[in-house]
């Protein structure tokens, strides 16, 4: 049978990155990133230098790509990049770079929204069916969506404030772990005590709404009266298991609010936890405890697809050429899609 290839071009944020995968198969053929580490000395992105990072990158990750993934370039049946939401100049970078690239090879292109794209993903890693629940957490978002289609989406809640993973890295930074600190975190909160550092729960009320500030502030808070300079690894373990413990307990009582809502009856077969937080394998237990508790399916996809990646994108495209969505050159980026 004819291969389904499609490549998917990443650039909303600070990874550069890029894939190819077989549809049909649903496998990856290959994919390639380029972390940024410029931005570790600013701790937290800088969109000029991103923009940089990813037009001096963009040629050359996409030529190893090529190369490295052993296909005929007649194979490709279409390309996707993530036109929104993100910053600016990057997203800028890769929507010219890859209506460039589409008219080069004679593809269709499809612009891609990065949150449809984390919350799809799923659909590339396990048998999922529509609809289903998808729980998004990353450096920028926090939503609790209902997936209808590759198209259809319906937002349930959403963040009032700081995401969950902007909450990390900057206590994380405060904390003199590199940006984005969300991986270190999880690291140092293996050795801590999560009851040690007394936080609060964020947003205990009715809603599915999302609000981390306020965990955020009183985690740096105890960060300074315990004394930046002077803290113990000890002390830094028990303060990230605490906060990623309150982390877990607020996104737990949001899954109890939406079951409470609900008749039994209409449950959502399957839930998907997603975004760049979901590589936490603390908070996947967590929340999988919470769903299995309600009889739902409880999936996440592999670390590597829950980050930023450029399988999503190819994936993303691939859904919406399967669901007819006609193919166009002729958008702009949307930064706040
Ligand atoms: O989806 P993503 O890669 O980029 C955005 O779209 O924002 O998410 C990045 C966020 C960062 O805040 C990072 O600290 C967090 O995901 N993150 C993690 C882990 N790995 C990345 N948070 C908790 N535990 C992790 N293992
Ligand atoms: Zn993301």
């Amino acid at each position: 049978a004819k291969r389904k290839i499609f490549l998917g071009i990443e650039t909303s944020c600070d990874d550069t990155a890029v894939a190819l995968i077989d549809a049909t198969e649903k496998s990856v053929l290959k994919h390639c990133i380029h972390q940024q580490i410029e931005h570790q000395a600013f701790g937290g992105v800088v969109p000029d230098l991103a923009s940089k990072g990813h037009a001096k990158h963009l040629p050359t990750l996409l030529n190893t790509l090529l190369r490295s993934a052993c296909i005929d370039k007649e194979e490709i049946q279409g390309i996707g990049v993530t036109a929104g939401p993100g910053l600016a100049g990057g997203l800028l970078v890769g929507v010219m770079f890859a209506k460039g690239v589409a008219i080069t090879l004679k593809k269709p292109l499809w612009a891609i929204n990065h949150l449809q794209a984390h919350a799809l993903v799923a659909r590339l890693c396990y048998d999922v069916q529509f609809p289903y629940l998808a729980l998004l957490f990353s450096g920028g978002h926090c939503e609790f969506v209902v997936v209808y289609s590759a198209t259809e989406f319906y937002l349930l809640g959403y963040g009032l404030d700081d995401a969950a993973g902007e909450c990390l890295d900057k206590v994380g930074r405060r904390l003199g772990f590199s940006f984005p600190a969300g991986a270190a975190i999880e690291v140092a909160a293996k050795m801590g005590d999560p009851f040690s550092v007394a936080l609060p729960i964020p947003m205990r009320d009715k809603s599915l709404n999302f609000s981390f500030s306020g965990l955020k502030s009183a985690a740096l808070r105890w960060i300074n009266s315990e004394g930046e300079k002077t803290l113990s690894f000890e002390k830094k373990a028990n303060l990230c298991a605490s906060l990623q413990y309150a982390i877990g307990q607020g996104i737990q009582k949001k899954i109890e609010n939406f079951f409470e809502n609900l008749p039994p009856e209409s449950n959502p077969h399957t839930a998907i936890f997603c975004g760049g937080v979901a590589a936490n394998q603390y908070l996947r237990q967590v929340l999988e405890a919470s769903f299995l508790r309600h009889n739902v399916r409880f999936l996440t996809p592999p670390p590597k697809f829950c980050t930023d990646n450029g399988m999503m994108i190819a994936w993303n495209a691939y859904e919406k050429c399967q669901a007819g969505v006609p193919p166009s050159m002729n958008f702009s980026i949307r930064a706040r899609w």
